[in-house]
Parts: structure tokens; sequence; C-alpha cells
């Protein structure tokens, strides 16, 4: 096997990261909720129209802050799709929820919102569509259905900032959204994520909960003397450090989203011709989404040939990936009542699904490179 000349992802420098860090040490503040996590927070606000940004550790705290925050009791549900992190999931049983998994749609690969309200019974508390790959879920269906049934949306965003459904943004139909800037998502600063507040009412809580459970955020802007233990929390500010970095991407943004664009439209008008000849799937966007071209990705007709396509890429130095195994068939899944079946385009996809490289960095030559390569794969 030869040497992987081509990652599946690189972490890239797009502009001031390191700067803004030297400045960072240089101010002295490099702990939470220093004077770049406001800058982030003001960017993401103000772009977004969302009522409150909190920089969280992860997205998986974010979903872990959302989930605490809607006051979930043990034995209520929460209707995920299977196809997704775990961490969907995984918030919410944190909170001794039980997760309802739904199948997605066979073009987007998001929840499929035609079968959502046969999974409704009298314990559904909360809906959490993931809008995978950047491109939105059907969002009119779902907030209708949530409306009619008093239930909570909570939107796994972690793969789709700045992508909108209908001309509106992703993250701001739910009460709370989460946003991940892990390595792999198109703004990162290695670990983080974001809660975004479109609920005012929720936000004196949310500060509580990511400080430990006190009231520091408000004694920091001088609304009251001395602050002290108020609520359950824990500890969910990243360090000023990372704002850093992640707030010189932010600032980059059309520039990232740009290249980005043009990365995943290249993999478009490459693979179209090969990808109809052979009865392979690209993505589907529909119309009235934009996405954030987050993820390239082919499903293949028979799940044997996810393997041998890694395989074929693997011998020419190139790393592609699989995504999401169903999470109603892991062990944990399966524990909670997860049977095989249960979600049919999950399963059928889950084994057909293969991403390509995609990341700031991956320079022309490289993308060429991959897609000569994946024109030679045959079966
Ligand atoms: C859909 C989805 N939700 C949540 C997460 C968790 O984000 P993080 O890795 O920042 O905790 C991920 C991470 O890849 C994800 O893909």
């Amino acid at each position: 096997m030869s040497e992987l000349r081509i990652p599946f992802n690189r972490a890239s420098i797009c502009g001031d990261e390191l700067t803004n860090i030297a400045q960072a040490v240089a101010t002295g503040h490099i702990s939470g909720d220093g004077p770049f996590t406001r800058r982030c927070h003001d960017l993401i606000e103000r772009s977004l129209g969302v009522a409150a940004v909190l920089l969280t550790t992860s997205g998986t705290h974010a979903l872990e802050m959302a989930a605490a925050l809607l006051d979930l009791h043990p034995g209520d549900e929460v209707i995920v799709p299977s196809f997704t992190f775990v961490s969907t999931a995984n918030a919410f049983v944190l909170q001794g929820a039980r997760p309802v998994f739904a199948d997605i749609r066979k073009d987007t690969l998001d929840l499929d919102e035609s079968r959502l309200e046969e999974l409704i019974t009298p314990r559904t508390r909360v809906i959490a569509p993931v809008h995978y790959a950047g491109v939105g879920c059907e969002m009119d269906a779902i907030m209708e259905i949530a409306r009619r049934h008093g239930l909570a949306v909570v939107e796994d965003n972690a793969h789709g900032l700045f992508g909108r459904y209908r001309g509106r943004w992703l993250g701001t139909f739910g009460c709370l959204a989460a946003l991940s800037f892990h390595e792999t998502k198109n703004f990162t600063c290695g670990e983080g994520g974001a809660l975004l507040i479109n609920d005012r009412a929720l936000t004196e809580r949310a500060e509580i909960l990511r400080e430990k459970g006190t009231n520091r955020s408000r004694f920091f802007r001088g609304q009251i003397d001395k602050y002290t233990w108020v609520d359950v929390g824990s500890s969910y500010l990243p360090a000023d450090i990372l704002a850093a970095f992640l707030c010189a991407q932010l600032e980059k943004r059309e520039i990232i989203q740009q290249r980005r664009r043009r990365i995943w439209n290249r993999y478009y008008d490459g693979l179209r011709a090969w990808a109809a000849q052979n009865g392979v799937r690209l993505p589907v966007v529909p119309g009235h989404c934009e996405h954030s071209s987050h993820l390239f990705y082919l499903v293949f007709p028979q799940p044997e040939l996810q393997e041998a396509f890694i395989r074929h890429m693997r011998r020419r130095g190139i790393l592609c990936v699989f995504h999401y195994l169903p999470l109603h068939l892991s062990p944990m899944g399966r524990k909670l009542g997860g049977l095989p079946g249960q979600c049919p385009v999950t399963e059928w996809v889950s084994d057909r699904l293969v991403r390509l490289p995609l990341f700031h960095g991956l320079t022309d030559g490289e993308q060429e490179e991959i897609i000569a390569a994946i024109h030679e794969f045959t079966w």
C-alpha cells in the first residue's frame, strides 16, 4: 500500500489565527469569555440574527447544554435521526430521556419529515433534526409538526453554519441549535462549538449552566456585585486562545465558504457523468436550500463497493471514509430498543456512502488526482 498523500482532512490556517493567539497571550486574557470570545459571539449573532450565542468546548457540549435547558425527565422521548453522530442522541440520554430513532429521506439524507408524526407519543418532548452535510431539513414541515404537538426543536447544525433553508439561516428555526468547530468542520479551533439561542427566555439559564451553575456572567457584566451557585451546571466555555483561532476563521468566512463551494462544485461537475453511468448517487441539494459545502459524498449501488472503493483510493494514496453507522443498530442503540429494519433508508445509505476529502487547503492538483482516481474505479 502506498503512503497516504491526500488526507481526508487537513487543518488549515486561513488568516490571522496565530496573530490572534499571540494577541490573546499579550493582553493577558486566555481563559474563557475574553475579548475574542466576545468577538465570535457578536459576529455569529449579527450574521445569523440570533438572540444569543455562547461558544462551547465542543458541538457535543452545545447539544448537552441544549438538552439540559429543556428540563427533561426520565422517560421523556426525543426524536433524533438514526443517521447522525452519537452526540445528537447521547446529549439527551444524559438527561434521562429516551432517543426515538427516525429514518432519513433518500435524497438529502435529512430527517424524513413525512414519517415524523408517526413517532410522536404522549412522552415526546423534543425533535432534534440534523442538517446533514449542511443541507437544510424540511424545516417548514418540521416546525409545523412541532408547533401542533407542542414540542421543542433543537437543531443539530454541526455541519451547516451559513447554510440556508428558504432564505433563512440554519440554526435559527428551533429554540436552540448547536454548532461544531471541530477540526473537520468548515470553521474550526480544533475542538469547539456554540449554542445558538433563539428563545431569549433560555439565555440567562444557559449562561449559568455554562459557568458551573453560577451567575458569574452577570457578575462579569457588573450586574451583581458577587457571584454564587444558583443552579446545576458545568464548565462549557472554551479558552480565549481557542476563540482567537476561531475568530480569525469566522472573519474570513466568505473566503473559506467560497473555497469550499468551489471544491464541492468541481467534484459535482467532474463526477456527474461518471456517477450517472455507474448508478452512483451524488449529493442532492433542493432548489430552496443553500448548503454550506461541508461535505461531498458518493452513494454506491451495492454495499460491497463501499469497502472496495475506500481500498482502491487508499492504494492511490487518498483517504476516503464512510460516515455514520446507524445509531439504532449500535450496541447502545440496541440497548435502547433499536431493531434491524427500523430505519431502512439509514441502513441502506450507511452501507454505501463514502465521503471524499474536502478541506480548505485541498489544492486543485490534489482534487484532479482524486477525481482521476475515482474514474479508474471499475467493478
Ligand atoms: C451531526 C453532528 N453533531 C454533533 C457533532 C459533535 O460535534 P463535536 O465533535 O464538536 O463535539 C458532530 C461531529 O462531527 C456531528 O457530525
